[in-house]
């Protein structure tokens, strides 16, 4: 056996048979399929997996390309899909979502009583004056309320914009003026690990800033039921919002490519983008990857730990499993509280059958495991489990090899899951009955997705070659547009180097040699994993910078760290004499806290250095490739004879 052969995963006879793709001929055949008639079949997939109210006569529009549109004259409801349909096929009384609050508490809603509360919250919604095409900001942790509000938007046709409950006021001001929104739903506190956690608070806070003056209207969830202010005549709480409203609320049929949401996500400048996505396509997307990668059943039970205030909830938690009529967990807290067996408890509480989780969790977790018996997996009973999935960021082979020994038992196939927010769900991942799994590697695309690793010119390289990431032909979850602006969509992703004809994915990939597998090598370009979460250096900068009492310059790089993936180091000049000891640490501490402030605790650096300058060459250009070398505390290699100030290379030596 060669050296690719011993590491592959062949799929067990019991996993292929079952399969609703059934070993590597039929996704041979479906990726077969969609190169002979693209359109063909991807319309058919749109007729089995969406209902429509009005069907559509075309399946794809490339007239203004970039701005592909799918099924354009086609209309339908995503709520529709995700509720009614599975009441109307019969699964009324079957659960839709199994809840678990940070403290334990379990609620469970059948697809009837989930229809119930999205509708009376969708007449709410009217009520208070939104309509079809007005955006409506949601910032709330995770919660029936907050996957019932996403599907109450969708239902009256307005646009929803989730923001992760970690961002801050300012972070959250700022998504609220770009989106123009013009109600806002959120909740008194969020419960975390034990600990009460303020939303509405903050979100008075953010409307105190101002330029959001567009928000007639607060929704307040009780969830912690302590006090918060509200502002007479703007803020309700829900459960007035919701008293006498109609439990049955008939959905707004909307044109395919009606945008469901908006979700910000960070690139290489420094504003955050409000990525744009279609009804009709994305929904698409969303069921069909549920239903292939995870290979999901009726009698699974689904349970993806990512929030809904990223994509992965929104494909996954919110749209995809839903329009399937699954049954899924979701989530309240964090995965080491009460302790770190919290998952593997809950998988057996709950008999979760297919578990999708992130690297960074699962690497913590063996951390924990690996000092403390009672919380490694062995110490529960996780035999339920079928089908393990991972997502957000590479999960590198010793990783991947215990989440496949100790929680799958050895048994069950891991789908390393290659996709982006702008992709709206799966792109490259292995089928669990079909694909042969190398740890480390996302193997190969789903069928229909075109992806290839091109070089700078936008030709393909051979096998073996590392390259640029890109997709060849629009697919129908794909990104429409950044919100407000098309110039910077147009830019960002199909940028005239490959004459505005390939999607750029913003990562670096290589194909094995042998396999063509895809093993995807990290961003090229500034934007950091760190944690699975998405964050732009330049945003970052931005937010140091923004401290203006202390500091004049500052530049941002990741650098790897074995628990968070990558780790954010910045370097700082300042305006005053460059500190160090006591002093370095009360000033690193207080610029942290500025950045959690500014677009909240999950971007603060895990370094800081202080010099009293940073390394530039003579036309003034800050040496990135350098500090990344320091950020990693390597002897420094490259060339500095460019460099003008080399005596500070030594200040930046030290990590605060
Ligand atoms: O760099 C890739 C990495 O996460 C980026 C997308 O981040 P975001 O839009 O926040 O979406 C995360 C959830 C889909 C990608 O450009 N990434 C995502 N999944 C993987 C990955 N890197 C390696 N392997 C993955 N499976």
């Amino acid at each position: 056996m060669s050296e690719v052969d011993s590491k592959l995963y062949a799929p067990a006879p019991e996993v292929v048979q079952n399969a609703h793709v059934s070993g590597m001929e039929a996704y041979q055949a479906l990726v077969a399929e969609a190169e002979a008639d693209y359109e063909g079949y991807w319309g058919r997939l749109a007729r089995e997996f969406v209902s429509w109210q009005q069907p559509f006569t075309q399946v794809l529009d490339s007239s203004n390309a970039p701005f592909f549109k799918w099924f354009a004259d086609g209309k339908l409801n995503a709520s529709y899909n995700c509720l009614d349909r599975n009441v109307e096929a019969g699964k009324g009384d079957k659960t839709a979502i199994i809840f678990e609050a940070d403290g334990g508490e379990v609620t469970k809603v059948t697809y009837k009583e989930l229809l119930e509360r999205t509708c009376r919250l969708a007449n709410a919604l009217k009520a208070q004056g939104v309509k079809k095409g007005d955006r409506v900001v949601i910032y709330i942790a995770m919660s029936i309320d907050g996957v019932a509000a996403m599907q109450a938007c969708a239902r009256i046709g307005a646009t929803h914009s989730v923001v992760f409950g970690g961002f801050s006021a300012q972070s959250l001001r700022d998504r609220i003026e770009d989106t123009g929104a013009k109600l806002i739903i959120t909740a008194d506190h969020q419960v975390r690990g034990g600990k009460q956690l303020p939303l509405k608070a903050i979100v008075d806070e953010a409307l105190a800033l101002g330029g959001c003056e567009k928000i007639e209207k607060v929704l307040v969830v009780k969830r912690s039921g302590a006090d918060v202010a509200m502002t007479a005549g703007r803020d309700v709480w829900m459960d007035d919002a919701l008293a006498g409203q109609d439990s049955f609320c008939e959905p707004e049929w909307v044109e395919a490519e009606h945008p469901l949401f908006l979700l910000y996500t960070s690139g290489s400048t420094g504003k955050p983008k409000g990525v744009q996505h279609s009804t009709g396509g994305y929904l698409l997307h969303a069921a069909l990857t549920t239903k292939w990668t995870f290979d999901l059943k009726d009698n699974d039970v689904f349970w993806c730990t990512a929030d809904i205030g990223w994509v992965t909830g929104h494909t996954y938690i919110t749209y995809g499993p839903l329009a399937l009529g699954a049954t899924e967990i979701v989530f309240e807290g964090v995965p080491t509280y009460p302790d770190a067996g919290r998952f593997w408890k809950m998988i057996q509480d709950h008999k979760v059958t297919v578990f999708y989780t992130a690297p960074t969790a699962i690497r913590s977790l063996i951390k924990a495991a690996e000092s403390n018996e009672a919380v490694h997996p062995k110490s529960y009973d996780l035999s339920s489990l079928r089908i393990l999935g991972s997502v957000g960021e590479p999960i590198n082979p010793a990783a991947w090899e215990w989440y496949h020994q100790h929680v799958g038992g050895g048994r069950c196939p891991i789908v390393d899951t290659f996709w982006q927010t702008e992709t709206g769900g799966h792109m490259i991942t292995p089928l669990p009955g079909a694909t042969p799994l190398v740890p480390g590697s996302c193997t190969l695309p789903f069928p229909g997705i075109q992806a290839a690793v091109v070089d700078e010119t936008g030709k393909e390289v051979p096998w073996g070659q590392g390259g640029i990431l890109v997709v060849k032909k629009p697919w129908p979850s794909m990104i429409r547009t950044i919100w407000g602006d098309p110039e910077r969509f147009k830019k960002s992703y199909y940028p005239e180097d490959f004459k505005g004809q390939l999607y750029l994915a913003g990562d670096g990939a290589i194909r094995d040699a042998k396999t063509g597998y895809f093993t995807i090598t990290g961003r090229i370009d500034d934007v950091l994993n760190v944690s699975g979460h998405r964050m732009g250096t330049m945003e970052i900068e931005s937010a140091l910078v923004s401290c203006t009492e202390l500091v004049a310059e500052a530049a941002v790089v990741g650098r790897p760290d074995e628990t968070t993936g990558e780790a954010i180091c910045a370097f700082v000049v300042l305006k005053r004499p460059r500190p160090s000891g006591d002093e370095a640490k009360a000033i690193a501490k207080q610029l942290r806290d500025h950045i959690a402030r500014e677009i909240g605790p999950i971007a603060k650096p895990k370094d800081i250095r202080f010099g009293d300058n940073l390394p530039k060459t003579r036309s003034g250009k800050i040496m990135r490739r350098l500090l990344r070398s320091v950020a990693k505390n390597e002897a420094v290699t490259q060339d500095t004879s460019t460099l003008e100030n080399p005596a500070i290379l030594e200040q930046l030596g030290q990590a605060y």
